[in-house]
């Protein structure tokens, strides 16, 4: 049996790790895609180093562009690679372009198509991710969910069949990697930080970094807090500069490259408050139990705001004074699963990709 896994961007490659594991470990054919999406080694190799992920099989190449450029250069070159392999079934993950990308083409060429975090929604169309949950989702074969909510979700849009709840990969990912993260992260003590006793920030939404206003209101609320470490994405650090905020965020700021899995979960676990607009950050700040101020109108990880673990505060409103007093007031529940989920998600494409699968 060969499977291809189709991947891109940061986020992408964090979900692929557990997935890929499990794939190698019952001796399947695994086929790497990535899109070149993400390619600072930053954003891109060190998750395949520290995660133990192989070097994909096939590079693309494609970089930064448009949405239109970057889905369509990656939908003409994943077509080539998944007719050249032939694989019984193809995995995406989560909701970037390279997701959107490799559920498309999988389908036109009916290869089987299993989308790992389905279901997820924010209601919001402006997001670009929003549109492609959406499609993959109506595209693919089979449908992981990490949440109950997302099951409930397709089932508002009529998708019901090759539904499953397998919990979340990104609690496997966390688990895989907590030990070695504790022991083998120095981030602490090469910043010089207090354990909890830092805000930890991450930003890098297009509505809040490609909006001057929203990016200065953010810009202004981190100024106005001390002690906050902000592992920088590249979009963030070219608005910043282009909206002449840089100079006066690094100087009060502490403003570092992006970090590699094991030093975020570090940073995240003894921050006192995390401050971001990042699906991920949400889901991991629930995890580790830390509150969370969300820079957003919507979130598609509901569950953490309803247990009033997460804040969702657009940058219109005073975020400075929100950071400051949030606490949350509820037990966290166990809506993310207990890990494994990735032994479920292969056993069900293994289902899907084998014969008379569907
Ligand atoms: C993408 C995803 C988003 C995800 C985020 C994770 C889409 C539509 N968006 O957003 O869902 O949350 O990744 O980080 O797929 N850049 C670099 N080097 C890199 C990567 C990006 O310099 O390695 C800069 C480029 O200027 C690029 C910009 O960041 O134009 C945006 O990159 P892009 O991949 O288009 O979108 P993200 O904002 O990273
Ligand atoms: N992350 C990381 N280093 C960073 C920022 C984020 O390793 O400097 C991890 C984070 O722990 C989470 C994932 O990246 O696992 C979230 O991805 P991102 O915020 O890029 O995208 P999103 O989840 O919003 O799609």
């Amino acid at each position: 049996m060969k499977i291809a896994t189709i991947v891109g961007a940061r986020p992408n490659f964090i979900k692929l790790a557990p997935v890929s594991k499990q794939i190698r470990e019952r001796d399947i054919d695994e086929v790497i895609v990535h899109t070149g999406q993400h390619y600072n080694y930053e954003m891109d190799r060190i998750f395949f180093d520290q995660m133990g992920i192989a070097a994909p099989d096939y590079h693309l190449g494609i970089g930064s562009g448009s949405h239109a450029f970057q889905t369509g250069e990656m939908l003409k070159k994943i077509e080539e690679v998944l007719q050249k392999e032939e694989p019984d079934a193809v995995i995406v993950f989560g909701d970037t372009n390279s997701t959107l990308a490799g559920g498309l083409a999988a389908a036109k060429l009916h290869i089987k198509c299993a989308h790992v975090e389905a279901g997820l929604r924010s209601f919001d169309k402006r997001m670009p991710e929003e549109i492609n949950r959406v499609l993959v989702d109506h595209c693919s074969d089979l449908l992981l969910c990490p949440t109950q909510t997302a099951v409930d979700n397709l089932k508002r849009e009529g998708i019901v069949e090759n539904v499953h709840l397998t919990g979340d990969v990104m609690v496997d990912a966390q688990k895989d990697c907590e030990r070695i993260a504790q022991s083998e992260s120095h981030i602490i003590e090469s910043l010089g930080l207090e354990i909890g006793d830092y805000y930890l920030a991450t930003v890098h939404r297009a509505s809040n970094t490609d909006d001057p206003q929203n990016l200065r209101a953010i810009a202004q609320a981190l100024l106005e807090l001390d002690d906050v470490v902000f592992p920088c994405h590249p979009r963030a650090e070219k608005c910043l500069r282009e909206f002449g905020l840089w100079e006066d965020v690094s100087r009060k700021v502490r403003v570092i490259k992006p970090v590699g899995y094991l030093d975020m979960l570090v940073l995240e676990k003894n921050a006192r408050k995390i401050v971001t607009d990042s699906g991920g950050v949400q889901k991991e700040a629930y995890l580790l139990g830390i509150p969370c101020i969300t820079l957003r109108e919507s979130t598609e990880w509901t569950e953490t705001v309803d247990d009033g673990w997460n804040i969702l505060v657009p940058p219109g409103e005073d975020i400075a004074s929100a950071i400051r007093e949030f606490q949350p007031r509820h037990e966290r529940q166990d809506v993310f699963g207990k890990g494994r989920a990735n032994a479920m998600i292969v056993d069900l494409v293994e289902r899907l990709a084998g014969p008379g699968g569907s």
